[in-house]
Protein backbone atom coordinates (compact mmCIF):
# COMPACT_ATOMS: atom_id res chain seq x y z
CA UNK A 1 0.00 0.00 0.00
CA UNK A 2 1.69 3.52 -0.88
CA UNK A 3 1.35 6.38 1.58
CA UNK A 4 -1.42 7.77 -0.54
CA UNK A 5 -3.56 4.58 -0.05
CA UNK A 6 -2.94 4.48 3.65
CA UNK A 7 -4.02 8.28 3.65
CA UNK A 8 -7.73 7.41 1.69
CA UNK A 9 -8.28 4.37 3.24
CA UNK A 10 -7.89 6.06 6.32
CA UNK A 11 -5.99 3.41 7.87
CA UNK A 12 -4.96 3.45 11.12
CA UNK A 13 -1.88 1.66 13.16
CA UNK A 14 -1.94 1.50 16.68
CA UNK A 15 1.95 1.11 18.24
CA UNK A 16 1.60 0.23 21.88
CA UNK A 17 4.75 0.12 23.38
CA UNK A 18 5.73 -2.02 26.31
CA UNK A 19 8.02 0.24 28.51
CA UNK A 20 8.21 4.18 27.97
CA UNK A 21 11.93 4.04 27.46
CA UNK A 22 12.35 0.90 24.97
CA UNK A 23 14.04 2.43 22.12
CA UNK A 24 14.65 -0.87 20.55
CA UNK A 25 11.38 -1.91 20.53
CA UNK A 26 10.56 1.60 18.62
CA UNK A 27 12.82 1.88 16.27
CA UNK A 28 11.93 -2.20 15.15
CA UNK A 29 8.57 -0.81 14.76
CA UNK A 30 9.29 2.53 13.60
CA UNK A 31 11.82 0.76 10.51
CA UNK A 32 8.90 -1.60 9.55
CA UNK A 33 6.24 1.46 9.50
CA UNK A 34 9.06 3.57 7.34
CA UNK A 35 9.57 0.59 4.97
CA UNK A 36 6.30 0.30 4.47
CA UNK A 37 5.34 3.79 3.61
CA UNK A 38 3.12 4.45 6.21
CA UNK A 39 2.86 8.56 7.04
CA UNK A 40 3.26 9.77 10.19
CA UNK A 41 -0.42 10.84 10.64
CA UNK A 42 -1.63 7.52 10.48
CA UNK A 43 0.22 6.06 13.58
CA UNK A 44 -1.13 6.68 17.40
CA UNK A 45 2.23 5.37 19.49
CA UNK A 46 1.02 4.53 22.92
CA UNK A 47 2.60 4.04 26.13
CA UNK A 48 2.12 2.04 28.98
CA UNK A 49 -1.00 3.61 30.88
CA UNK A 50 -1.60 5.50 27.89
CA UNK A 51 -4.97 6.46 25.85
CA UNK A 52 -5.26 3.09 23.70
CA UNK A 53 -8.98 3.00 23.63
CA UNK A 54 -9.48 5.79 21.82
CA UNK A 55 -7.61 4.73 18.70
CA UNK A 56 -8.58 0.89 19.30
CA UNK A 57 -11.36 1.49 16.82
CA UNK A 58 -9.25 2.46 13.78
CA UNK A 59 -6.49 -0.41 14.86
CA UNK A 60 -4.25 -2.39 12.12
CA UNK A 61 -1.79 -5.11 12.88
CA UNK A 62 1.71 -3.92 11.75
CA UNK A 63 2.46 -4.50 8.34
CA UNK A 64 5.07 -6.56 7.20
CA UNK A 65 7.62 -4.19 4.86
CA UNK A 66 8.10 -5.96 1.56
CA UNK A 67 11.22 -8.45 0.63
CA UNK A 68 12.43 -5.94 -1.77
CA UNK A 69 11.85 -3.25 0.77
CA UNK A 70 14.32 0.00 0.75
CA UNK A 71 16.98 0.05 3.48
CA UNK A 72 16.13 2.87 6.41
CA UNK A 73 18.14 5.96 6.85
CA UNK A 74 18.77 7.10 9.92
CA UNK A 75 22.07 9.11 10.52
CA UNK A 76 24.09 8.74 13.78
CA UNK A 77 23.13 12.12 15.05
CA UNK A 78 19.58 10.86 14.99
CA UNK A 79 20.63 8.07 16.55
CA UNK A 80 21.75 9.76 19.34
CA UNK A 81 19.40 12.04 19.51
CA UNK A 82 16.41 9.47 19.54
CA UNK A 83 18.07 7.29 21.97
CA UNK A 84 17.63 10.14 24.98
CA UNK A 85 14.55 11.56 23.88
CA UNK A 86 12.82 8.89 23.78
CA UNK A 87 13.49 9.00 27.55
CA UNK A 88 11.42 12.33 28.05
CA UNK A 89 8.51 12.33 29.41
CA UNK A 90 6.74 13.78 26.77
CA UNK A 91 3.97 11.71 25.44
CA UNK A 92 4.61 13.29 21.71
CA UNK A 93 8.16 12.30 21.50
CA UNK A 94 7.45 8.85 19.97
CA UNK A 95 5.28 10.33 17.32
CA UNK A 96 8.34 13.29 16.85
CA UNK A 97 10.69 10.63 16.33
CA UNK A 98 9.07 9.34 13.76
CA UNK A 99 8.13 12.37 12.16
CA UNK A 100 12.04 12.93 11.86
CA UNK A 101 12.82 9.21 10.85
CA UNK A 102 10.12 9.35 8.22
CA UNK A 103 11.38 13.16 6.61
CA UNK A 104 15.00 12.07 7.16
CA UNK A 105 14.32 9.56 4.16
CA UNK A 106 13.28 12.32 1.70
CA UNK A 107 16.39 15.12 3.09
CA UNK A 108 19.12 12.97 4.70
CA UNK A 109 20.62 16.28 5.74
CA UNK A 110 17.61 17.37 7.59
CA UNK A 111 19.12 17.12 11.22
CA UNK A 112 21.82 19.87 10.49
CA UNK A 113 18.77 22.14 10.18
CA UNK A 114 19.17 24.07 12.99
CA UNK A 115 15.88 26.28 12.32
CA UNK A 116 13.10 23.04 11.82
CA UNK A 117 10.80 22.55 14.51
CA UNK A 118 11.83 18.90 14.91
CA UNK A 119 14.91 19.10 14.94
CA UNK A 120 14.86 22.24 17.69
CA UNK A 121 12.07 19.99 19.55
CA UNK A 122 14.50 16.72 20.22
CA UNK A 123 17.66 18.95 20.82
CA UNK A 124 15.28 20.11 23.16
CA UNK A 125 14.06 16.51 24.47
CA UNK A 126 17.63 15.64 24.67
CA UNK A 127 18.90 18.39 26.62
CA UNK A 128 16.11 18.07 29.27
CA UNK A 129 16.93 14.07 30.03
CA UNK A 130 20.59 14.79 30.29
CA UNK A 131 20.01 17.53 32.74
CA UNK A 132 17.72 14.74 34.52
CA UNK A 133 20.17 12.14 34.31
CA UNK A 134 23.21 14.66 35.97
CA UNK A 135 20.66 15.74 38.57
CA UNK A 136 20.36 12.27 39.32
CA UNK A 137 24.05 11.26 39.79
CA UNK A 138 24.31 14.54 41.58
CA UNK A 139 21.42 14.08 43.98
CA UNK A 140 20.43 10.59 44.70
CA UNK A 141 21.38 10.42 48.65
CA UNK A 142 21.33 6.93 50.14
CA UNK A 143 20.40 6.31 53.65
CA UNK A 144 21.64 3.35 55.79
CA UNK A 145 18.30 1.08 56.78
CA UNK A 146 19.12 -1.51 59.62
CA UNK A 147 17.76 -4.87 58.66
CA UNK A 148 16.80 -7.62 60.93
CA UNK A 149 18.56 -9.71 59.14
CA UNK A 150 22.40 -9.64 60.21
CA UNK A 151 22.81 -12.26 57.39
CA UNK A 152 21.59 -9.13 54.79
CA UNK A 153 24.38 -7.07 55.48
CA UNK A 154 23.74 -3.73 55.04
CA UNK A 155 21.37 -1.61 52.62
CA UNK A 156 21.50 1.46 51.70
CA UNK A 157 17.94 3.10 49.88
CA UNK A 158 17.60 6.42 48.18
CA UNK A 159 14.27 8.21 47.51
CA UNK A 160 14.67 10.33 43.95
CA UNK A 161 12.31 11.76 41.66
CA UNK A 162 13.18 11.83 38.22
CA UNK A 163 11.17 13.96 35.84
CA UNK A 164 11.69 11.56 32.88
CA UNK A 165 11.75 7.84 32.39
CA UNK A 166 15.42 7.65 33.40
CA UNK A 167 15.98 5.27 35.71
CA UNK A 168 17.07 1.97 33.56
CA UNK A 169 19.07 4.34 31.95
CA UNK A 170 21.34 5.40 35.08
CA UNK A 171 21.29 1.98 35.84
CA UNK A 172 24.72 1.05 35.08
CA UNK A 173 26.39 4.47 36.51
CA UNK A 174 25.33 3.70 40.10
CA UNK A 175 26.32 -0.14 39.69
CA UNK A 176 29.54 1.03 38.73
CA UNK A 177 29.69 3.81 41.16
CA UNK A 178 28.52 1.95 44.55
CA UNK A 179 29.11 -2.02 43.26
CA UNK A 180 30.21 -2.89 46.71
CA UNK A 181 27.19 -1.53 48.49
CA UNK A 182 23.44 -3.37 49.01
CA UNK A 183 21.23 -0.33 47.34
CA UNK A 184 18.03 0.64 45.77
CA UNK A 185 16.80 3.35 44.40
CA UNK A 186 13.21 4.10 44.77
CA UNK A 187 11.02 6.50 42.82
CA UNK A 188 7.74 7.14 41.30
CA UNK A 189 8.56 5.55 38.33
CA UNK A 190 9.86 2.45 38.97
CA UNK A 191 12.79 1.30 41.06
CA UNK A 192 16.53 -0.53 40.94
CA UNK A 193 18.04 -2.98 43.83
CA UNK A 194 21.35 -4.31 43.51
CA UNK A 195 22.32 -6.81 45.75
CA UNK A 196 26.36 -6.48 45.15
CA UNK A 197 26.18 -9.01 41.93
CA UNK A 198 22.36 -8.63 40.11
CA UNK A 199 20.13 -5.58 39.80
CA UNK A 200 16.70 -5.85 39.80
CA UNK A 201 13.90 -4.11 38.51
CA UNK A 202 10.69 -3.29 40.82
CA UNK A 203 7.89 -1.46 40.77
CA UNK A 204 7.36 2.81 41.58
CA UNK A 205 7.30 3.43 44.87
CA UNK A 206 6.56 6.36 47.20
CA UNK A 207 8.02 8.61 49.30
CA UNK A 208 7.23 6.94 52.85
CA UNK A 209 8.72 3.84 51.31
CA UNK A 210 12.42 5.47 51.58
CA UNK A 211 13.73 5.87 54.68
CA UNK A 212 14.68 9.57 56.02
CA UNK A 213 17.13 10.50 58.67
CA UNK A 214 20.14 8.77 60.15
CA UNK A 215 23.81 9.50 61.12
CA UNK A 216 24.34 9.02 57.32
CA UNK A 217 22.60 12.42 57.42
CA UNK A 218 25.00 14.00 59.32
CA UNK A 219 27.76 12.80 57.65
CA UNK A 220 26.82 14.30 54.69
CA UNK A 221 25.84 17.51 56.16
CA UNK A 222 29.01 17.49 58.06
CA UNK A 223 30.72 17.20 54.68
CA UNK A 224 28.89 19.75 52.99
CA UNK A 225 29.26 22.09 55.85
CA UNK A 226 32.76 21.83 55.29
CA UNK A 227 33.57 21.90 51.31
CA UNK A 228 31.13 25.06 51.26
CA UNK A 229 33.48 27.56 50.00
CA UNK A 230 32.00 31.24 50.53
CA UNK A 231 34.33 33.08 48.28
CA UNK A 232 32.86 30.73 45.37
CA UNK A 233 29.06 31.41 46.28
CA UNK A 234 26.32 32.35 43.90
CA UNK A 235 23.46 32.01 45.05
CA UNK A 236 21.90 31.95 40.90
CA UNK A 237 24.16 29.63 39.84
CA UNK A 238 23.99 27.52 42.57
CA UNK A 239 19.77 27.75 42.36
CA UNK A 240 20.65 26.43 38.88
CA UNK A 241 22.56 23.96 39.48
CA UNK A 242 20.92 22.48 42.46
CA UNK A 243 17.03 23.21 42.16
CA UNK A 244 15.08 23.72 44.76
CA UNK A 245 12.54 20.83 44.50
CA UNK A 246 15.15 18.50 45.12
CA UNK A 247 16.22 19.96 48.18
CA UNK A 248 13.55 17.98 49.97
CA UNK A 249 15.60 14.77 49.54
CA UNK A 250 18.78 16.02 50.86
CA UNK A 251 19.90 15.71 53.91
CA UNK A 252 23.00 18.89 53.51
CA UNK A 253 19.94 21.25 52.06
CA UNK A 254 19.03 22.38 55.35
CA UNK A 255 21.89 24.22 55.49
CA UNK A 256 21.68 25.95 52.34
CA UNK A 257 19.99 29.25 53.81
CA UNK A 258 22.04 29.50 57.07
CA UNK A 259 25.40 28.86 54.76
CA UNK A 260 24.44 31.46 52.27
CA UNK A 261 23.28 34.15 55.62
CA UNK A 262 26.81 33.18 57.00
CA UNK A 263 28.76 33.30 53.65
CA UNK A 264 30.83 36.68 54.21
CA UNK A 265 31.19 35.65 57.78
CA UNK A 266 33.41 32.30 57.18
CA UNK A 267 34.70 34.22 53.97
CA UNK A 268 36.61 36.24 56.10
CA UNK A 269 37.75 33.77 58.50
CA UNK A 270 38.32 31.73 55.55
CA UNK A 271 40.95 34.03 54.31
CA UNK A 272 42.17 34.47 58.39
CA UNK A 273 42.69 30.81 58.17
CA UNK A 274 44.21 30.39 55.05
CA UNK A 275 42.17 27.63 54.05
CA UNK A 276 43.14 24.93 52.12
CA UNK A 277 42.65 24.95 48.86
CA UNK A 278 44.54 22.10 46.02
CA UNK A 279 45.87 25.08 44.44
CA UNK A 280 49.91 24.60 45.80
CA UNK A 281 51.18 21.44 45.96
CA UNK A 282 53.01 21.13 49.15
CA UNK A 283 56.67 20.76 48.92
CA UNK A 284 57.95 19.23 52.49
CA UNK A 285 56.62 15.83 54.21
CA UNK A 286 55.66 17.91 57.24
CA UNK A 287 53.91 20.20 55.19
CA UNK A 288 51.68 17.26 54.00
CA UNK A 289 50.93 16.03 56.83
CA UNK A 290 49.93 19.31 58.25
CA UNK A 291 47.43 19.70 55.35
CA UNK A 292 46.11 16.09 55.15
CA UNK A 293 44.67 16.54 58.67
CA UNK A 294 42.76 19.84 57.45
CA UNK A 295 41.38 17.73 54.40
CA UNK A 296 37.54 17.72 53.99
CA UNK A 297 37.83 17.24 50.07
CA UNK A 298 35.64 14.12 50.63
CA UNK A 299 33.11 12.85 52.72
CA UNK A 300 35.59 10.41 55.15
CA UNK A 301 37.56 13.70 55.64
CA UNK A 302 34.09 14.70 58.16
CA UNK A 303 34.12 11.07 59.81
CA UNK A 304 35.75 10.88 63.31
CA UNK A 305 39.04 9.67 62.20
CA UNK A 306 42.75 11.45 62.10
CA UNK A 307 44.70 11.33 58.87
CA UNK A 308 47.20 9.07 58.85
CA UNK A 309 50.50 10.55 57.07
CA UNK A 310 53.27 8.05 54.96
CA UNK A 311 56.36 7.07 57.08
CA UNK A 312 60.07 6.09 56.52
CA UNK A 313 63.26 7.56 55.09
CA UNK A 314 62.58 10.83 52.70
CA UNK A 315 65.10 9.85 49.95
CA UNK A 316 63.44 5.86 50.32
CA UNK A 317 64.31 4.01 46.90
CA UNK A 318 61.09 1.96 47.45
CA UNK A 319 57.30 3.63 47.98
CA UNK A 320 54.64 0.93 49.62
CA UNK A 321 51.39 1.94 49.00
CA UNK A 322 48.43 0.76 50.70
CA UNK A 323 45.23 1.31 50.41
CA UNK A 324 44.05 3.61 53.92
CA UNK A 325 44.54 3.48 57.47
CA UNK A 326 42.52 0.96 59.20
CA UNK A 327 41.27 0.89 62.88
CA UNK A 328 44.78 0.25 64.38
CA UNK A 329 45.98 2.63 61.87
CA UNK A 330 43.76 5.64 62.54
CA UNK A 331 44.07 5.62 65.96
CA UNK A 332 47.99 5.02 66.49
CA UNK A 333 48.62 7.51 63.70
CA UNK A 334 50.92 5.31 61.92
CA UNK A 335 50.63 3.60 58.19
CA UNK A 336 50.72 -0.77 58.74
CA UNK A 337 50.23 -1.39 62.07
CA UNK A 338 47.87 -3.60 62.61
CA UNK A 339 47.27 -7.45 61.56
CA UNK A 340 47.52 -6.38 57.54
CA UNK A 341 50.74 -4.46 58.74
CA UNK A 342 52.00 -7.78 60.87
CA UNK A 343 51.67 -9.49 57.81
CA UNK A 344 52.98 -7.58 55.48
CA UNK A 345 56.17 -7.31 57.92
CA UNK A 346 56.70 -11.54 57.85
CA UNK A 347 56.44 -11.62 53.63
CA UNK A 348 58.78 -8.21 53.79
CA UNK A 349 61.28 -10.20 55.82
CA UNK A 350 60.53 -13.07 54.05
CA UNK A 351 61.27 -11.19 50.55
CA UNK A 352 64.44 -10.11 52.07
CA UNK A 353 62.95 -6.29 52.46
CA UNK A 354 64.05 -4.03 55.02
CA UNK A 355 60.50 -2.28 56.32
CA UNK A 356 62.73 0.29 58.01
CA UNK A 357 64.64 1.75 54.50
CA UNK A 358 60.71 1.52 52.71
CA UNK A 359 58.39 4.66 52.68
CA UNK A 360 55.60 3.24 53.73
CA UNK A 361 51.83 5.16 52.88
CA UNK A 362 48.19 4.94 51.65
CA UNK A 363 45.92 5.63 48.53
CA UNK A 364 43.57 7.51 50.87
CA UNK A 365 44.77 9.24 54.12
CA UNK A 366 41.23 8.74 56.52
CA UNK A 367 40.24 5.68 57.83
CA UNK A 368 36.79 5.15 56.14
CA UNK A 369 34.40 3.22 58.28
CA UNK A 370 30.89 2.66 59.51
CA UNK A 371 29.83 2.50 63.46
CA UNK A 372 28.44 -1.00 64.54
CA UNK A 373 27.62 -0.77 68.10
CA UNK A 374 31.33 -0.04 69.65
CA UNK A 375 33.15 -1.08 66.34
CA UNK A 376 33.95 0.43 63.49
CA UNK A 377 34.19 -1.49 60.14
CA UNK A 378 36.09 -0.92 56.94
CA UNK A 379 34.40 0.15 54.17
CA UNK A 380 36.41 0.32 50.69
CA UNK A 381 36.86 3.94 49.38
CA UNK A 382 34.93 4.88 46.29
CA UNK A 383 36.78 6.02 42.94
CA UNK A 384 35.97 9.31 43.85
CA UNK A 385 37.73 9.28 47.15
CA UNK A 386 40.95 7.61 45.38
CA UNK A 387 40.91 10.27 42.70
CA UNK A 388 40.46 12.94 45.28
CA UNK A 389 43.17 11.90 47.53
CA UNK A 390 45.95 11.30 44.33
CA UNK A 391 46.98 14.54 44.95
CA UNK A 392 48.72 13.64 48.24
CA UNK A 393 50.06 10.38 47.01
CA UNK A 394 51.59 12.48 44.05
CA UNK A 395 53.13 14.99 46.40
CA UNK A 396 54.65 12.39 48.53
CA UNK A 397 55.87 10.71 45.86
CA UNK A 398 57.07 14.32 43.94
CA UNK A 399 59.15 14.57 47.52
CA UNK A 400 60.43 11.19 48.20
CA UNK A 401 61.23 10.39 44.25
CA UNK A 402 61.38 6.69 44.87
CA UNK A 403 62.49 4.60 42.08
CA UNK A 404 60.17 2.07 42.49
CA UNK A 405 56.69 1.83 44.09
CA UNK A 406 54.73 -0.92 45.06
CA UNK A 407 51.16 -0.50 44.81
CA UNK A 408 49.58 -2.74 46.97
CA UNK A 409 45.44 -3.75 46.21
CA UNK A 410 43.09 -2.23 43.88
CA UNK A 411 42.63 1.11 45.96
CA UNK A 412 46.54 1.57 45.59
CA UNK A 413 46.63 1.18 41.97
CA UNK A 414 43.85 3.25 41.19
CA UNK A 415 45.84 5.75 43.90
CA UNK A 416 48.84 5.96 41.15
CA UNK A 417 47.44 5.54 37.87
CA UNK A 418 44.12 7.21 38.16
CA UNK A 419 42.45 4.29 36.57
CA UNK A 420 41.07 1.08 38.03
CA UNK A 421 43.38 -2.05 36.73
CA UNK A 422 42.86 -5.54 37.41
CA UNK A 423 45.62 -7.34 39.94
CA UNK A 424 46.21 -10.70 38.37
CA UNK A 425 46.77 -9.36 35.03
CA UNK A 426 49.26 -6.52 35.89
CA UNK A 427 50.88 -8.08 38.80
CA UNK A 428 54.73 -9.00 38.04
CA UNK A 429 55.14 -6.46 35.12
CA UNK A 430 56.33 -2.93 36.11
CA UNK A 431 54.56 -0.20 34.52
CA UNK A 432 56.37 2.90 33.82
CA UNK A 433 55.36 6.17 35.58
CA UNK A 434 55.47 9.47 33.94
CA UNK A 435 58.75 10.81 36.76
CA UNK A 436 60.86 7.72 35.57
CA UNK A 437 60.33 5.68 38.26
CA UNK A 438 58.24 2.09 37.99
CA UNK A 439 55.23 1.08 39.34
CA UNK A 440 54.36 -2.67 40.70
CA UNK A 441 51.23 -3.73 41.51
CA UNK A 442 50.42 -6.64 43.58
CA UNK A 443 47.37 -7.88 46.57
CA UNK A 444 46.97 -6.42 49.48
CA UNK A 445 47.73 -8.31 52.67
CA UNK A 446 44.34 -8.00 54.14
CA UNK A 447 42.99 -10.15 50.76
CA UNK A 448 45.34 -12.83 52.25
CA UNK A 449 43.89 -12.41 56.25
CA UNK A 450 40.50 -12.84 54.68
CA UNK A 451 41.89 -16.55 52.63
CA UNK A 452 41.96 -19.63 54.16
CA UNK A 453 43.59 -23.06 53.48
CA UNK A 454 44.47 -23.78 49.74
CA UNK A 455 43.47 -20.05 47.96
CA UNK A 456 45.45 -18.35 51.18
CA UNK A 457 48.80 -20.19 50.56
CA UNK A 458 48.50 -19.82 46.53
CA UNK A 459 48.04 -16.01 47.26
CA UNK A 460 50.52 -15.82 49.40
CA UNK A 461 52.93 -17.81 46.95
CA UNK A 462 51.98 -15.12 44.58
CA UNK A 463 52.71 -12.30 46.91
CA UNK A 464 56.15 -13.59 47.99
CA UNK A 465 56.77 -13.76 44.39
CA UNK A 466 55.87 -10.15 43.72
CA UNK A 467 57.48 -9.01 46.84
CA UNK A 468 60.93 -11.06 45.49
CA UNK A 469 61.03 -9.49 42.16
CA UNK A 470 60.16 -6.24 43.73
CA UNK A 471 63.58 -7.18 45.50
CA UNK A 472 65.61 -8.10 42.73
CA UNK A 473 64.53 -5.19 40.60
CA UNK A 474 65.80 -2.82 43.40
CA UNK A 475 69.29 -4.34 43.63
CA UNK A 476 68.55 -3.76 39.51
CA UNK A 477 68.19 0.10 39.95
CA UNK A 478 70.68 0.63 42.86
CA UNK A 479 73.34 -1.11 40.84
N1 LIG B 1 45.74 -1.37 55.28
C1 LIG B 1 46.25 -0.41 54.49
O1 LIG B 1 46.02 -0.39 53.29
N2 LIG B 1 46.99 0.52 55.05
C2 LIG B 1 47.27 0.55 56.32
O2 LIG B 1 47.98 1.46 56.74
C3 LIG B 1 46.76 -0.48 57.14
C4 LIG B 1 45.97 -1.43 56.60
Amino acid sequence: MTALQHVRLGTYYVVNLPEPDDFDFWRERARALVQCDVPPDRIAWIEPGGSGDLFAHGERRMPVPPMDARPVRANRRFVSLAKNAILHSDPERFALLYRLLWRLQSNPRMMEDKADLDVRRVEELDKNVRRDSHKMHAFVRFRLVESEDEEEGEHYVAWFEPEHHILRANAGFFMRRFSNMRWSILTPRGSLHWDGETMAEGPPAERHDAPGGDPMEDLWRTYYASIFNPARLKIGAMLKEMPKKYWKNMPEASLIPDLIAGAQGREASMVEKGALEFEERPDTLAAIDKAIHACRKCPIGALDNTAVMGEGPQDAALMIVGEQPGDNEDMQGRPFVGPAGQLLDVHLEKAGIDRRAAYLTNAVKHFKYVQRGKRRLHQNPGAKEIDTCRWWIESERAIVQPKLVLAMGASAARGLLGKTVSISKVRGTPIPLEDGSELWVTAHPSYLLRLEGPAREEQARLFDADLAAVKARLAELAG
